[in-house]
């Protein structure tokens, strides 16, 4: 079924502000969801959930997630059967990047994981390594994996108020991973994080 519009800049609906569930509940309801029903995720949905990981949330350009010297190097990537899309922040817009459907092809490179297979939807976070190893050399590796981290956090808080469940999933070929989501060459995938409803 398809869910988004046949363009190759697709403008995602604005991000909800105020909600239902209470930050306490949502890190007590928090748990990984590896099975989800077959219903395609929800433009909005898919909205809410890029712009809480790297949502733009101030004039000057600040994110929902943290990020060393304000250097921005995570990217985010939507794989959906009806192709793979990038995440643009700033105008809260998805890129196309392919029509192709490559779930399984990605879940063989997460080792035939089914929460990926069976996934409606999954969100990569890759990294950008040289946008802040100019600033801050060696160190940049740790300070990625930490934005990673925050990034991917906000996504497994956020699913809860709209109904949907998550898991972070870190075992994958790397190689396999960037061929099957034809990722530019110095991005490098941290996690993969299928989003679904909860059956
Ligand atoms: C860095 C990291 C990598 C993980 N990789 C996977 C994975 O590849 N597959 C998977 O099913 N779960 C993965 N998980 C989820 C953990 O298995 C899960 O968080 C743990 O069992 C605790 O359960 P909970 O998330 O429900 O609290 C990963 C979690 C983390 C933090």
């Amino acid at each position: 079924m398809n869910m988004l519009p046949d363009e190759k800049n697709i403008q995602l609906p604005k991000p909800v502000l105020k909600g239902d569930i209470s930050v306490e509940e949502a890190l007590s309801k928090r748990k990984s969801v590896r099975i989800f029903s077959t219903k395609a995720v929800g433009l909005s949905e898919l909205s809410q959930i890029l712009w809480a990981a790297q949502g733009v949330t101030r004039d000057w350009g600040s994110r929902t997630a943290p990020s060393a010297g304000a250097l921005y190097p995570l990217e985010l990537f939507v794989v959906l059967s009806e192709g793979v899309f990038q995440y643009a922040p700033a105008k809260h817009q998805l890129l196309c990047l392919s029509r192709q459907d490559v779930i399984k092809a990605l879940s063989k490179a997460a080792l035939g994981q089914r929460c990926i297979s069976e996934a409606p939807a999954i969100i990569v976070i890759a990294a950008v390594y040289e946008r802040i190893e100019i600033k801050y050399g060696a160190r940049a590796e740790r300070y990625v994996k930490m934005e990673a981290g925050h990034a991917a956090q906000n996504i497994l808080l956020q699913v809860l108020p709209l109904g949907m469940g998550a898991v972070p999933v870190g075992a994958f070929h790397d190689d396999q991973a960037i061929k099957v989501l034809g990722l530019p060459s110095g991005y490098t995938p941290l996690y993969l994080i299928p989003v679904g409803y909860i059956m």
